[in-house]
């Protein structure tokens, strides 16, 4: 059996603050959590007992993955990916968690604003590109077997190409045409227009609200389009497949919330998530970052636009040392709160969107205090409190049980050959 593996042994050193802006090595960040190092996977790592039967197993491995990769190709073949997960070195257990699980810790990267290149990451950084088409769904793991990653197909349907393709157009058209702020042209995740729409809970809001701000009619007018609640519905929808039993929290936790706030309506008819981002470009590539306010479960990201993906719009999954090609009209699912992601910009005279949708994690966290604030919570149920506090520590333990295994996702049938992965 074939099985492409990343081996990524990443030094990640912590660095002084101050000179974020002065260094342009993205691998140099700071972290709350002090340490994020790598370790080799539990297969790696069990190669201690017997030298000898280490040895045949290297080799065996090597000669599958030259098989599979050729000799310095770099990356997995299509028909690899779509049979087998891309096993990485995650050690999830180590990514930067806050507040007991709700939300993920901020954190700052150095050099961060920097265009990287293909060649410059595979050459120097060893990263390894995934060539994906969109066509069919690749999954990637972490050391202890959890999906972490899926680029979903695209479904064999061309009228949702054509309603991708709409709700580009679209995303162009309200890009060109609406007169963006400098700020708004300028936010900490890169260079372009982008607004968004939801529910959200946090700077001292006594309870979940829907975002307001100038731009919330122009989304809430986007996101009523036929073409926009399409591909919404198919984000959710993957969320579902791929993420099930994150999927149901999310679920659950929306009735919960409308139980709380009767007036709560969700963002999109037919998904699940509560906030959504349009980024507009025309040239969409993000820095270096974390959406830390999201859930940590899983987000959608979809990508429009004129592209050639071969030579740019790629996602770079930083935490997983992979760079996956992202057609337009795609969909990645990932949690962007844990993961550091950024994009290759595309070529000059190309065009590049992107349309994303997660929850907050403060809903999740106001829900869980019994729809209250940590304060509130503290004043009004001060056993209630202490008893939260004491099991925070293995909170993060419990948030990672929302990730399915590969073989939990093989069981039901959901990936494991060309036909079920669609
Ligand atoms: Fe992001």
């Amino acid at each position: 059996m074939a099985i492409f593996q990343v081996n990524s042994a990443v030094n990640l050193d912590i660095i002084a603050k101050e000179s974020i802006e002065d260094l342009d090595d993205p691998d140099l960040f700071i972290s709350k959590p002090a340490s994020l190092k790598r370790k080799l996977n539990p297969e790696a790592e069990s190669k201690t007992s017997s030298q000898s039967a280490n040895n045949i197993r290297l080799a065996k491995r090597r000669a599958e993955e030259m098989a599979v990769l050729g000799p310095n190709s770099g990356h997995p073949s299509e028909e690899v990916l779509n049979k087998e997960p891309i096993r990485t070195a995650l050690v999830s257990e180590e990514l930067p968690i806050a507040e007991g699980g709700w939300v993920a810790s901020d954190c700052s990267y150095v050099g961060a604003k920097k265009k990287h290149s293909l060649e410059e990451l595979q050459s120097k950084k060893d990263f390894t590109r995934v060539p994906w088409k969109g066509k069919d769904t690749v999954c990637a793991i972490d050391a202890e077997n959890r999906v972490v990653l899926v680029a979903v197909g695209k479904p064999d349907d061309p009228t949702y190409s054509c309603d991708a393709e709409n709700m580009t157009n679209l995303m162009l058209e309200i890009g060109a045409n609406t007169d963006w702020t400098k700020d708004e042209l300028n936010s900490r995740r890169g260079k372009f227009a982008s607004a968004t729409c939801g529910w959200s809970h946090g700077n001292g809001q006594p309870h979940p609200m829907r975002l307001g701000g100038e731009r919330q009619e122009l989304m809430e007018a986007f996101v009523s389009n036929k073409c926009v609640e399409r591909v919404a519905a198919h984000q959710s929808d993957s969320f579902a497949r791929y993420f099930p039993k994150a999927h149901e929290e999310y679920r659950g936790r929306n009735e919960q919330l409308k139980e709380r706030i009767p007036e709560f309506d969700g963002n999109i008819k037919g998904s699940v998530f509560n906030g959504c981002t349009a980024n507009f470009g025309p040239n969409t590539w993000t820095y270096i970052h974390r959406d830390t306010r999201n859930a940590p479960g899983a987000c959608a990201i979809t990508a429009g636009g004129n592209f050639d993906s071969t030579k740019g719009g790629q996602l770079i999954v930083w935490d997983l040392r992979l760079i996956f090609d992202f057609p337009a009209g795609s969909t990645i699912l990932l949690p962007s709160a844990l993961f550091r992601h950024s994009n290759i910009p595309v070529r000059d005279g190309e065009q590049r969107v992107s349309f994303t949708q997660y929850t907050a994690g403060g809903i999740h966290r106001w829900l869980e205090y019994g729809g209250r604030t940590k304060e509130a919570f503290e004043i009004e149920d001060p056993e209630g409190y202490s008893k939260m506090l004491e099991e925070r520590e293995g909170r993060w333990r419990k948030a990672l049980e929302v990730f399915s295994t590969y073989d939990e996702l093989k069981a039901s049938g959901v990936v494991g050959s060309t036909t079920g992965t669609r």
